[in-house]
């Protein structure tokens, strides 16, 4: 469920616009990913002292895997320095790192780096960063239906509240809001179940120069909006 009020108790960031950033200074496309790699940290320090309780990123699609071979491995080794480089840093901050997607297709030693990463911060009560790598809204509604079949529930004991039991990260918040940078208005299937009531916030600003005016500009426009939950 989302909650009302504010400041959101959850934001989630489609982080679009690496690559055109990276265009309009004549540098490669991995130059933008990795200022947007760097700009995590400090926008999640910014929303937390926003009072934002969970901040989940769209890092990687199931369907980024269809770049150029170049591009999705320069995006593999970004996660994995930045497991490497920052999980510590993310604990001290008392931050609880989520993933949310699948792992089956990424190598055991990002898989394993991954987990480490989520087991060493799972006990942190600061702001719960969920990153989505390797995931789909649809992927993530398909994979929930396959464990709530092998589990063998009965069909009718089946509602919404049990279902979302079995989508990745059980226990979050559905998202207050959410924000995409870089100029375009779609979703993307990024967390297609969870965004049934959240507000929606395009920023053409693109997503290495997000920054503190941008998050006081979609905070201060989310404010504004009344949330009904399809009541009047
Ligand atoms: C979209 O920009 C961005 C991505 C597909 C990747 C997002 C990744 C990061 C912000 C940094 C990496 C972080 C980790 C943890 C790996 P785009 O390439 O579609 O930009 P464009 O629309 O301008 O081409």
């Amino acid at each position: 469920m989302s909650s009302t009020g504010y400041p959101p108790q959850h934001v989630a960031i489609t982080m679009d616009g690496n690559g055109r950033w990276a265009n309009e200074r004549g540098l490669p496309r991995m130059a933008g990913h990795k200022a947007g790699g760097d700009n995590i940290r400090p926008v999640a320090n910014m929303f937390s002292e926003h009072g934002v309780k969970y901040l989940t990123l769209y890092a990687f699609s199931t369907e980024n895997w269809s770049r150029p071979g170049s591009e999705v491995s320069g995006l593999l080794g970004l996660l994995e320095q930045k497991i490497d480089r920052e999980t510590q840093a993310f604990h001290h901050d008392n931050v609880r790192l989520i993933h949310l997607g699948r792992t089956d297709r990424l190598s055991e030693g990002i898989a394993r780096k991954v987990k480490q990463a989520v087991d060493l911060t799972g006990n942190n009560t600061g702001l719960t960063l969920c990153l989505a790598f390797d995931y789909g809204g649809r992927d993530e509604i398909v994979r929930a239906t396959r464990r709530i079949v092998t589990a063998g529930l009965p069909p009718d004991g089946l509602d919404e509240a049990l279902f979302a039991r079995y989508l990745d990260g059980p226990g979050i918040p559905d998202p207050d809001l959410l924000i995409r940078t870089g100029g375009e208005s779609r979703l993307s299937n990024f967390l297609l179940w969870q965004v049934a009531y959240s507000e929606l916030h395009f920023t053409p600003v693109l997503w290495p120069d997000f920054g503190a005016t941008e998050i006081e500009e979609a905070l201060s426009e989310y404010r504004t909006r009344q949330r009904r939950f399809g009541g009047v």
